[in-house]
């Protein structure tokens, strides 16, 4: 169990944070919560402003293929897996390997990538419908924490569970007053954010044994 950057070959985001903060009405805060249309591909104050696939994941999916020393036919989960661009990736970089992603959302999965749809599961990521220590990687990127406190921590239980090797998450969390005080400008979508000690100690209390790592916008 590591803190650990494993998204450090992400290309930089550029973030209006003031922008966010002076726009977001509670309307929209809804409207992004329902995880459809516009949250992904609507306007900005409702989420992404456009979820489109452009490679950036790859260079993610290797660093945690040699991170990890996943074997050319590990079985890999996402949970919140979006359009699945990051399952498409780790195929692009273990191409023998079994992906498999869940989401909430009906249009990512029907706006899926390079036909991950035909590998993905509509659910939530509290009850996760695959046997106990079915994956040896087991991904999370800025998901759980979309779910209130008690099912945040079912989700940790839940990849735990399915994990038999590896798992990686990241979560909204801050360090600092002036990092909380961002946080809370940005946000839209998440219920569960807690300074980087309580995740750690959250983590203990619930068996997650896993890595992880921080949205900190
Ligand atoms: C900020 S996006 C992150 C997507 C992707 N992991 C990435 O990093 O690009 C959050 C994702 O979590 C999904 N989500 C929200 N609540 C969820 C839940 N209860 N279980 C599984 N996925 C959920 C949303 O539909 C969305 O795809």
């Amino acid at each position: 169990m590591a803190e650990i950057n494993l998204l450090d070959r992400l290309p930089p985001v550029k973030r209006n944070v003031a922008q966010r903060a002076a726009d977001k009405t509670p309307e929209d805060r809804a409207i992004a919560k329902r995880f459809d249309r516009d949250f992904f591909d609507g306007e900005r104050r409702h989420g992404y402003g456009g979820y489109r696939y452009d490679g950036r994941w790859i260079p993610v999916a290797q660093r945690m293929a040699e991170h990890y020393q996943l074997a050319p036919d590990a079985k890999i989960l996402d949970v919140g897996c979006a359009k699945g661009f990051l399952m498409a990736d780790f195929k692009q970089v273990l191409p023998a390997a079994t992906v498999r992603g869940i989401d909430v959302s009906a249009y990512a999965r029907e706006q899926a990538h390079a036909g991950m749809n035909a590998f993905m599961d509509l659910g939530s990521a509290e009850r996760l419908p695959y046997p106990d220590h079915s994956f040896d990687l087991v991904v999370s990127i800025n998901s759980i924490h979309n779910l209130p406190l008690e099912q945040c921590k079912q989700s940790l239980r839940e990849i735990q569970r399915v994990s038999r090797a590896h798992k990686f998450i990241t979560v909204d969390a801050w360090r600092s007053e002036e990092e909380h005080q961002r946080l809370l400008q940005w946000i839209l979508t998440a219920e569960t954010y807690l300074p980087v000690d309580e995740w750690v100690s959250l983590f203990a209390e619930v068996g997650y044994a896993g890595d992880y790592w921080w949205f900190i916008p």
